[in-house]
């Protein structure tokens, strides 16, 4: 065997077939409204080619992006379907982004960049104007919503844009009882109504992002704007994956890489915060906060065969160590050496939950997904849709 053909001993394994799933869900739920896949920050980890591929493949009419750069990406690896960027600086290379056909969110002061890059590329930039409804982020503010729209309908006149959307954000739909997402409606309402007086026609009005896919149709519009979900990851506190008829895509798994007897009051790790209680075995897993495993999550569950053990002590750079109990485990003939462990998976096939390393790590399900590492080799399952077809 040629040692790039030995498989990798850490890998992300991202379920293919699952995000295609999700994305059948989310659209059977959202309908008639069409689905964004929102795969900025490389997918959330899942590799951004690959799920647009999959969402795009499942259904998905739009690809959503926070930065023109993400965008260029996508459209350099053949994504022809609409993509939207919508997070931009006096840096971002508006001139590529109008080129390669990319739609881009506005605030209000990047239309100026935006029809310069338009003027120079011969070109109509297209353009949602966003609207800030309460998140307090991007998006014009009422007071400037008018005069947002006049520009881009003059813009438009000339033919330097077209105004392709209405957009805004939410900001709590993860908390359905929330009052403000109320609020955050009628306001968007309020601003396509005006934006709609002033003789702007466009094709998709959007607000709705995965907890409000589930929990608010009324926010559903024309477009809706799934990140999370597509990964098959519930934004709800109290809701699993499974309870909202979602497959988690992303299993991080490795292989124990030692596995040794100790006696009692070994002390594991930097810092010796743990000390076995009594005789004990211990498996060093080779993952750590090099792989993007919060070091803070001590705790954090690892399933070896059938049973799930918490790590202890402090999680390094590059690996991690779990307890396996009382006894001599490796002295009684039962070394764990070189079985796999997984982190994190879909709960079909016994694994934890992303959700468990989210609470030991203090965060939420998106950062732990997002932030494995590129140093973990991603290995891609049902990759193509025909072959899945024929299975
Ligand atoms: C503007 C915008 N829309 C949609 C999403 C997707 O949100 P979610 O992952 O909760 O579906 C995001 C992600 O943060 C976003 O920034």
């Amino acid at each position: 065997m040629n040692r790039a053909d030995f498989p990798p001993e850490r890998q992300a394994v991202i379920d293919l077939e699952a995000i295609r799933q999700n994305v059948r869900r989310i659209a059977q739920i959202a309908s008639p409204a069409k689905v964004m896949a929102v795969v900025k920050a490389d997918g959330y980890g899942h590799g951004a080619v690959p799920v647009a591929t999959a969402a795009l493949q499942a259904g998905a009419a739009w690809i959503g992006v926070a930065h023109v750069r993400e965008a260029l990406e996508l459209r350099a690896d053949g994504i022809e379907a609409p993509i939207l960027a919508w997070l931009h600086t006096a840096a971002t290379d508006f001139g590529s982004a109008v080129e390669a056909g990319i739609d881009l969110g506005v605030s209000g002061w990047e239309l100026a960049h935006i029809v310069a890059a338009a003027r120079e590329q011969q070109r109509p930039a297209r353009v949602h104007l966003k609207i800030d409804t309460g998140l307090g982020r991007n998006g014009s503010t009422s007071a400037l919503w008018d005069s947002v729209i006049g520009e881009a309908l003059e813009y438009q006149d000339e033919g330097l844009l077209r105004v392709v959307g209405l957009f805004s954000h939410l900001a709590v739909a993860d908390e359905p009882h929330r009052e403000e997402t109320d609020v955050q409606l009628r306001r968007f309402r309020e601003a396509v109504a005006i934006a709609e007086d002033a003789g702007v026609d466009v094709e998709v009005r959007h607000l709705a992002n995965t907890p409000a896919i589930f929990s608010r149709p009324d926010t559903h519009f024309d477009l809706v704007r799934a990140g999370i979900g597509l990964y098959g990851l519930s934004p709800f506190a109290g809701q699993t994956s499974e309870d909202l008829g979602l497959k988690p895509a992303m299993t991080l798994k490795t292989f124990v890489a030692h596995c040794k007897d100790v006696p009692a009051e070994q002390g594991v790790s930097y810092g010796l915060h743990y000390r076995t209680g009594e005789p004990s075995t211990l498996a060093l897993i080779p993952l750590g906060y090099g792989d993007g495993v919060p070091r803070i999550a001590t705790g954090g569950p690892v399933r070896i065969g059938t049973e799930i053990y918490p790590v202890v002590g402090r999680i390094a750079m590059d690996q991690m160590v779990v307890d396996l109990g009382p006894g001599n485990r490796v002295a009684d003939g039962e070394s764990l050496l070189g079985r796999e462990a997984v982190l994190f998976g879909a709960a079909e096939a016994g694994d934890p939950s992303v959700d468990l390393w989210a609470a030991a790590a203090g965060t939420l399900n998106y950062e732990v997904v997002t932030r494995i590492a590129p140093r973990v080799p991603r290995v891609y399952l049902h990759a193509g849709a025909a072959a899945e077809a024929a299975e």
